[in-house]
């Protein structure tokens, strides 16, 4: 078991953070009392609602809903949401408690929500790293928000790229060593599947860096993906074997809620008092909170997993067909996520073409300036050289795609100019 130390690797200020306590933490608000604590509004929200609490149709532009009961308590908007949200915490419990990884169970101690799994890779970074001081390992190509999170925080990186020569898997050997050489280093950020790479991280990789026999850190497993890899692949419940182990997740891909901003972190009890004592009180809305909790009923469980099927099913066709398109080259990284990191050429396969980022770059501006499809340009990450990276859309969007994507390449390996491609 590594040496992790949680009163030496935290930061001082946060260890003795004492969190922001509401009245109603100590009086609970059944629903009877006269509520005066928080200089809350209690005629109510600001909003023209009819009788059953519903947003009056006219208010709202394209709205078809006015006169049926919302799903959310407009009514109680006036009042601030829950700080704790346990009840959706043991909702992500009964989800992740797979039995796959472990026989213990999480509970709501285990848990801290955010506004996205985004707050919590900056929660953690507040949580672990003095700024000017502490350091993060990151793993190239990776996420672009650790990095912007760790600007912002003046917390400097330490690259260990992932093994661009071998399908983008961990390094784990050398992320030791260069754990072993820095004490500095607080934190190390694994993407698992990658972004751009959607490829799986193997657990026994990760075991590696957490069974680390000096560095006092912690493990932030990112598994944003999880849920369009193979079930059984996350290891959100392994939290509860490993002290220094954070796992990410969020509602924002699988689940096709990204406009709610929900992520959510796993990890050991106290890692999670102590990001649930510096977080925003009232960081989840009470919205967000009663559409989370919707989400990971069973009924809409279902038509999660429906649509996680057909985006399935056509990231499957994107796999068969992009490679008939000349000049598209091979499939980087894995097929465990909503997309694919694939190479553009710089001539046909069959002509010995190579990975090009001109021609990456160029098929990127012509499909969005004048094909209307937006892709992402991933050329200038590592081991990544003319790769386009392609979010797995409906049906339909994956055949404008391809059928774009012919015409746009075409051109380019026939040396037509881009102007010409826009027309
Ligand atoms: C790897 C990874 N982690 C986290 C996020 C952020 O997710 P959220 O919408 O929950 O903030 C993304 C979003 O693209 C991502 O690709």
């Amino acid at each position: 078991m590594a040496p992790f130390d949680l009163a030496k690797c935290a930061r001082p200020n946060i260890l003795k953070l004492q969190p922001y306590r509401c009245a109603r933490d100590d009086y609970k608000d059944d629903g009877t009392n006269v509520l005066l604590d928080a200089n809350e509004n209690a005629y109510g929200p600001g909003l023209a609602l009819n009788p059953e609490g519903a947003l009056q149709e006219s208010t709202v532009t394209g709205s078809s809903t006015g006169s049926s009961k919302p799903e959310i308590d407009f009514l109680g908007l006036n009042r601030y949401p829950d700080p704790h949200q346990v009840e959706l915490k043991k909702l992500f419990c009964q989800l992740r408690n797979t039995h796959t990884h472990t026989q213990k169970d999480l509970g709501p101690e285990n848990l801290f929500v955010g506004v996205g799994s985004d707050e919590a890779i900056d929660a953690l970074l507040r949580c672990f790293c003095v700024p000017g001081k502490d350091k993060i390992l990151t793993c190239p190509p990776t996420y672009g928000m650790y990095g912007v999170s760790a600007q912002v925080n003046d917390i400097e990186i330490v690259k260990v790229p992932l093994d661009v020569d071998n399908g983008f898997q961990l390094q784990p050997e050398k992320i030791n060593e260069a754990l072993a050489a820095d004490s500095s280093i607080k934190m190390a950020y694994i993407c698992s599947p990658g972004n751009p790479t959607a490829n799986l991280i193997k657990k026994s990789d990760i075991q590696k860096v957490l069974e680390h026999p000096t560095w006092n850190g912690v493990v932030v497993v990112d598994e944003a993906y999880i849920d369009f890899a193979p079930e059984g692949s996350s290891l959100a419940e392994w939290v509860t074997e490993w002290p220094n182990l954070v796992v990410m997740q969020t509602l924002s891909k699988a689940f096709g809620l990204a406009g709610i901003r929900l992520g959510v972190a796993f990890t050991s009890p106290p890692i999670a008092t102590l990001l649930n004592s510096l977080k925003a009180p009232y960081n989840i809305s009470s919205p967000t909170s009663a559409i989370a909790t919707a989400a990971l009923s069973p009924t809409n469980m279902t038509v999660m997993k429906k649509y996680r099927e057909q985006i399935i099913v056509q990231r499957d066709r994107l796999v068969q067909e992009l490679p008939k398109i000349p000049g598209v080259g091979r499939f980087l990284g894995g097929q465990e996520a909503n997309f694919l990191l694939v190479e553009m050429l710089d001539k046909p396969a069959s002509e010995g073409g190579k990975p090009s980022n001109k021609t990456a770059l160029a098929a990127y501006e012509a499909m969005a300036e004048k094909r209307g499809v937006v892709v992402r340009f991933r050329g200038k990450e590592l081991g990544c050289e003319g790769c386009l990276r392609i979010t797995v859309g409906t049906e339909q969007e994956v055949t404008k795609f391809l059928q774009e994507l012919r015409v746009v390449l075409d051109g380019i390996l026939k040396g037509a100019d881009i102007q010409s491609l826009r027309e």
